[in-house]
């Protein structure tokens, strides 16, 4: 039997960036939440399996989503946590026993609403041969700046070899549990950095400038505009 590609959709956060009062996953896009963009982006692909969405103990809102345009692959578990690496660890151990220690596990997180199909096509065949894994990323194309305490400029970063981290984040199944089962969870902001911490070094595959992240208010013009955009949406 060949892998299975499950994606792992943390959305247990409170968005406490973006400040608005209900959580940010639940912002509107363009008539619908931003946590049921990203849902379906994933169940739309053929190489995704299963999309298994990790909600806080306290929510609400996940259970009104409709969801029924979509390949009934998608179920959702409230067992989030504190930070988002605790939610990605209670999910991969929520799996246990449903998944194979060599099966795929695409960790994309709810805030990125316009994941192009193209990445994930591009992690699958990449990766397909890894025996650990990788993530979708951008080289740093600006000149960096290091700021001193006055927002005054202390310094200029060489950006050679720099480059910014998106999702999905790819991991075999055993691979990721077993790293974040080892991880600091308050301090590990990426799945990748918990499985460097192991003394692996997980493949960079280009991502995308559309796969921006919703974090501040700002950002949801741009990702409405590059949604309405993207060729491949249904
Ligand atoms: N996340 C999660 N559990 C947490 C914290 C975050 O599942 N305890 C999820 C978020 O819901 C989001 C993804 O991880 O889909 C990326 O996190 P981020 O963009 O930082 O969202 P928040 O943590 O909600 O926002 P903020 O950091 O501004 O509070
Ligand atoms: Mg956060």
């Amino acid at each position: 039997m060949s892998v299975l590609h499950i994606a792992l959709v943390p959305a247990a956060g409170s968005g406490s960036r973006f400040g608005a009062t209900a959580p940010k996953q639940y912002t509107d896009l363009l008539g619908q939440p931003l946590l049921r963009h990203a849902i379906a982006r994933l169940a739309r692909h053929p190489r995704i399996d299963r999309v298994v969405v990790v909600l806080s103990p306290d929510d609400t809102r996940f259970a009104g989503l409709d969801l029924s345009d979509l390949r009934p692959i998608v179920d959702a578990r409230a067992c989030g946590g504190p930070t988002r690496a605790a939610s990605v660890l209670a999910g991969l151990r929520s799996l246990a026993g449903e998944v194979a220690a060599d099966d795929w596990i695409l960790v994309h997180d709810a805030a990125r609403p316009c994941l192009p199909a193209a990445v994930i096509d591009r992690l699958v065949a990449t990766l397909a041969d890894d025996a650990v894994g990788g993530i979708a990323a951008l080289p740093v194309a600006d000149t960096l700046k290091r700021a001193d305490t006055d927002a005054r400029i202390d310094a200029t970063v060489p950006r050679d070899g720099l480059w910014a981290a998106q999702t999905p984040q790819m991991f075999r199944f055993g691979v990721l549990l077993e790293a974040l089962e080892h991880a600091d969870l308050d301090h590990v902001t990426d799945e990748a950095g918990a499985v460097e911490a192991r003394g692996l070094a997980p493949r960079l595959v280009e991502g995308d400038p559309a796969n921006l992240k919703v974090t501040y208010p700002r950002d949801l013009a741009l990702a409405a505009h590059l949604l309405a955009a993207m060729e491949d949406l249904p």
